[in-house]
């Protein structure tokens, strides 16, 4: 997959760590290195403990430098939900611990001196449409109850009128890659370590293992957006989200980030890079991974937006992102089992992981050391709520047993004659279900199109030219190999030639 993300692209070559060769023991293992992993390591670490990362790829670079990178606790439309779901002392401590992540990552940067180009900046929900009004307007009050710095405005600063948005201060941004990158400088030493290109092929809760090398531990977290394969079942609990994201110089530079209420969404936030142009970053409404139709919809639809308001140049970035959606909406936080060995999994951050992560990290910290940990009451990934997600949860898998059969894809080209240059289709060749790209050269590239996850077909990213899974979010490159899981080995290979 060409690394289409703005910020990973302004972020520098940025610290290389080593691969993992040969057999080490640690206090703590985790495995993967984005916002959750490198910040539960430095937590950790500053425990006095021996914390060893095992990070697939390169740390910092997927999902969390792949999204807007606000950092916030004002999460869209929320608040209300999870007081009806889950009761205000629990909608409670979800605040919390996103006001508390919000400080964390100011406190890290700071202490540890890493150019995350933290910048404070009021953060807007906005409503262009009657029928969004009254909730915008409870979610304040709640939020305000809560102990948030929400308030109501019509001034958002944006270059179009709203008919009702709400307004939390002391929020802000930062350079996702940069921050996460600083922080895992940081740990390596005195026993810690931190490893790139190092995919986790095997585990346990004491073990990880990977080609070329294993870690023992007294924990092992699963820091990999999705825990791996099978662990606590999140995948059925959890639903993968992609979202178009796109990045170009603006000539219109609002005072704040944003994000609209309705559909199709719109959520935008600048940043100004080292040559003083100011770029916008906007991410758009979320579909179903591996549904090229929605993804170039929604792409065009944030295209046309940020042109339309914000007198862009052209749109220089162009990526899909993925988050997981919790059935009852708040993430999975904790050990994955209450009976006997289990992982430290963070899982279900809905898109609003920056705050959520970090929050997890502290909470991880907290349960890897043996300290209780008050906001586990809201986050306890243990917990089974059937009845608050019922609904979803039987559409979501309705939809899942759907593609497991039948996959949404035309296998109608029988050959690879068939393919113009710049298409992907699966198709059926003696009896397989084969998932195929033909590049602008002609070259097909070719491989199995069953996941490896559960069996599901994989569909195209037209975008970032990844088969994407849309059963549970797993993502693999042209040649097959996994970017990311829950599924941990790669597509069978067919033909590239
Ligand atoms: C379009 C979009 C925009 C977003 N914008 C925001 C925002 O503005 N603010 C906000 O709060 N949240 C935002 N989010 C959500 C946020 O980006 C994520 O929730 C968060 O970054 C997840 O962090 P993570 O550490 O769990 O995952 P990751 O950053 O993906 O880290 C997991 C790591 O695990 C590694 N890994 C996976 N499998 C293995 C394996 N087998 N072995 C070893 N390593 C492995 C991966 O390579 C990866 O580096 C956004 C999400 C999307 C989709
Ligand atoms: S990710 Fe589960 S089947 Fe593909």
């Amino acid at each position: 997959m060409a690394d289409r993300s703005y910020w990973n692209d302004t972020a520098g070559a940025g610290p290389a760590f080593p691969r993992l060769q040969g057999d080490l023991e640690v206090d703590v293992a985790i495995v993967g290195g984005g916002i959750v992993g490198i910040t539960a390591a430095r937590l950790l670490k500053d425990r006095g403990l021996r914390v060893a990362v095992v990070e697939a790829r390169r740390v910092g670079r997927e999902v969390t430098g792949r999204s807007t990178a606000k950092i916030s606790s004002q999460h869209g439309i929320l608040y209300q939900t999870l007081e009806r779901k889950f009761g205000e002392d629990k909608a409670r401590l979800y605040a919390e611990a996103q006001e508390a992540g919000i400080r964390e990552i100011h406190r890290l940067a700071r202490l540890y001196g890493i150019d995350a180009e933290l910048e404070p900046m009021p953060a807007y929900v906005y409503t262009q449409d009657e029928s969004y009004v009254e909730q915008i307007e409870k979610e304040v009050e709640v939020a305000r109850r809560l102990g948030l710095p929400a308030s109501l405005t019509r001034d958002t600063g944006l270059p179009f009128d709203v008919l009702q948005a709400m307004r939390w201060d002391d929020q802000a941004q930062f350079h996702p890659t940069k921050y996460v990158a600083g922080l895992a400088a940081t740990i390596p030493g005195d026993g810690s370590h931190v490893f790139e290109q190092s995919r986790a092929l095997d585990y346990a809760p004491t073990r990880v293992a990977t080609e070329s090398g294993s870690v023992a531990a007294r924990h092992v977290v699963m820091a990999t957006h999705l825990p791996l394969g099978q662990i606590g079942l999140y995948y059925a609990t959890n639903a993968p989200m992609a979202e178009p994201v796109i990045a170009a110089p603006i000539g219109r530079v609002p005072p704040g980030m944003y994000k609209n209420a309705e559909q199709p969404g719109h959520s935008i936030r600048t940043h100004k890079r080292t040559d003083g142009k100011v770029y916008g970053i906007v991410a758009g409404n979320h579909y179903k991974p591996g549904h090229p139709d929605d993804e170039q919809r929604y792409m065009a639809d944030i295209e046309n937006w940020l042109t339309e308001h914000f007198d862009a140049g052209p749109i220089e970035y162009r990526w899909v992102n993925e988050d997981y959606r919790a059935i009852d909406s708040a993430p999975f936080v904790g050990w994955s089992s209450s009976l006997g060995e289990a992982y430290l999994v963070a899982t279900g951050f809905g898109a609003w992981g920056i705050s959520n992560g970090t929050a997890a990290a502290m909470i991880i910290a907290d349960l890897a050391t043996g300290k209780e940990n008050a906001w586990l009451a809201m986050f306890d990934a243990t917990r089974v709520k059937p009845v608050a997600g019922a609904g979803e949860f039987i559409k979501e898998n309705a939809e899942i047993a759907a593609h497991l059969v039948t996959g949404y894809l035309s296998r109608k080209p029988r050959s690879y004659d068939e393919l113009a240059p710049g298409d992907a289709a699966i198709m059926k060749i003696d009896g397989d279900n084969i998932a195929a790209f033909k590049d602008e050269q002609g070259v097909v590239h070719a491989v199995s199109a069953v996941c490896t996850h559960m069996g599901c077909l994989v569909g195209w990213n037209a975008t970032d030219r990844s088969w994407d899974c849309p059963c549970h979010g797993s993502r693999f490159e042209l040649s097959g190999e996994v970017i990311h899981g829950p599924a941990t080995k790669p597509l069978g290979s067919k033909i590239t030639g």
